[in-house]
């Protein structure tokens, strides 16, 4: 399938799906998440499901992908299961819609490196006039889609692979700089506790919910992302280390990006944590404000760098966000690949306009709706990465699942897995992801979609 484009190598997919999983989910909602679900309660609740559940649906979409080489609608119906089909559009119906507002947010993330570039410190307190100013936001957030739908018409491996290589480790060293630098904050150790010990009060159901969507949504879970880049990796490949890698890296980040924001969010508040929960805007508040205590020079570099490599990271899971539709009307509508990147692109920004306009523009979209059970979503763009991610990425994770145990049979994921795996059968983690994708993941996804409904 010359006209889909492939990885170089067994590297190349792992970078390209490690970049896919690691973005704005990582820096910008994991701690939002954790301070809106009331700290390590939800840290602990995040890691089950990523451990747990997350990685065996991980591991099948992959499989998927790799042995049927196609979009998610498609694969279901090579593998022999024309019906199931129907199960593939759900996924990529979410990810245009979180490409939707995804891309309004990797558009903040990309202004505030212009404003922290000419020495704009004082942005973080003006965030919501920032935010507000729709022409200015989306006029970043063009920018962005422009240069998404430029690397997908290109094909998916090649320069993003590259530059990957480069700029992941350097934001990764970044943070760890950061966590350092807040370590050494006043009242950095309140900060820690409210990341770290738990409070099973905190507990709820609501929260559980947020726990599992934000697993699926930063692991790039659930809408078949994964079955779309699996089906780039080579059959030698062994899929279950590239997926442990993949969750280890993505969960790694996540965590120190909280290890990094929870003592300077306590050092803003003198330890009473008060603003922690005040959701999408808290990494844009609390980090200017960090960057400029660094000093004049050292601020600028070190927050424009931060922001820019933050842009970075959203670029390479926004290219796999379009990846997944555009391999769908390539492969299905027979579309030119070029045609088709420009075409969903220019869909999907505009789709991303009420996302725009929900952030205190319009009053309309700004409260559009009081989602049950989620204080915060109450505009447009949280109700829709409400309804995205809590509801339809679980819901696919489970629906993978059950198509994988129940209509392709374990039998067959197994042996697709051991094709690049030696001793994969009669091992431990034969025994586990059977079991998982036959009972764990279809109990506890379907059990906690009924009941977050
Ligand atoms: N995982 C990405 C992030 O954390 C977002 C994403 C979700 C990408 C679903 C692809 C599919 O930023």
């Amino acid at each position: 399938m010359s006209n889909r484009g492939s990885f170089s190598n067994k590297l190349g997919f792992i970078l390209a799906a490690a970049g896919s999983a690691v973005g704005l989910g990582n820096i910008w909602s994991f701690p939002f998440e954790v301070g809106a679900g009331g700290g390590a309660a939800f840290l602990l609740v995040y890691l089950f499901f990523c451990f747990i559940l997350c990685f065996p649906v991980m591991v099948t979409e992959i499989a998927i992908g790799r042995k049927t080489q196609l979009n998610p609608a498609g694969a279901y119906e090579a593998l022999g299961f024309k019906k199931w089909r129907i199960l593939g559009l759900p996924g990529i119906i979410s990810g245009v819609v979180i490409l939707s507002f995804y891309n309004v947010v990797a558009g903040w993330a990309f202004g505030f490196f212009i404003e922290l570039l000419t020495g704009h410190f004082e942005i973080g307190s003006q965030f919501s006039t920032f935010i507000k100013d729709v022409f200015k936001v989306g006029l970043y957030a063009m920018v962005f889609m422009f240069a998404t739908a430029f690397i997908v018409s290109k094909g998916v491996s090649g320069g993003i692979e590259r530059a990957s290589k480069i700029l992941m480790p350097t934001l990764i060293t970044m943070i760890l700089g950061l966590v350092v630098y807040s370590l050494t904050l006043d009242h950095a150790f309140e900060g820690i506790k409210f990341y770290l010990v738990p409070d099973f009060s905190e507990l709820t159901l609501s929260v559980m919910g947020n726990a599992m969507g934000q697993a699926f949504f930063s692991l790039s879970l659930g809408m078949g992302a994964l079955i779309t880049y699996g089906s780039y990796v080579g059959k030698n490949d062994n899929i279950v280390t590239s997926a442990a890698f993949i969750t280890l890296a993505d969960v790694g980040i996540a965590f120190i990006a909280g290890l990094m924001m929870f003592p300077m969010v306590a050092y803003l508040t003198d330890g009473t944590m008060e603003g922690a929960g005040q959701g999408a805007g808290l990494i844009f508040t609390v980090l200017p404000g960090a960057f400029e205590s660094l000093g004049p020079l050292l601020g600028v570099v070190i927050g424009s760098l931060f922001f820019l490599l933050l842009s970075f990271a959203a670029l390479t899971s926004t290219v796999s966000l379009l990846e997944v539709p555009v391999a769908y009307i390539v492969d299905e509508k027979k579309i030119k690949r070029n045609r088709a990147v420009w075409i969903m692109a220019t869909i999907i920004f505009v789709l991303g306009i009420p996302s725009l306009l929900s952030n205190g523009y319009s009053g309309f979209f700004s409260s559009f709706i009081t989602y049950v059970g989620a204080e915060n979503a109450t505009s447009f763009m949280d109700f829709a990465q409400n309804v995205a991610n809590d509801t339809f990425l679980p819901l696919g994770g489970c629906l993978i699942s059950i198509f994988a145990a129940y209509a392709w049979k374990t039998k067959n994921l197994n042996e697709e897995i051991a094709l690049g795996y030696p001793n994969y059968m009669g091992s431990f983690i034969q025994k586990y992801l059977n079991f998982a994708v036959t009972i764990l993941c279809p109990l506890v996804l379907g059990t906690m979609f009924l009941l977050t409904l």
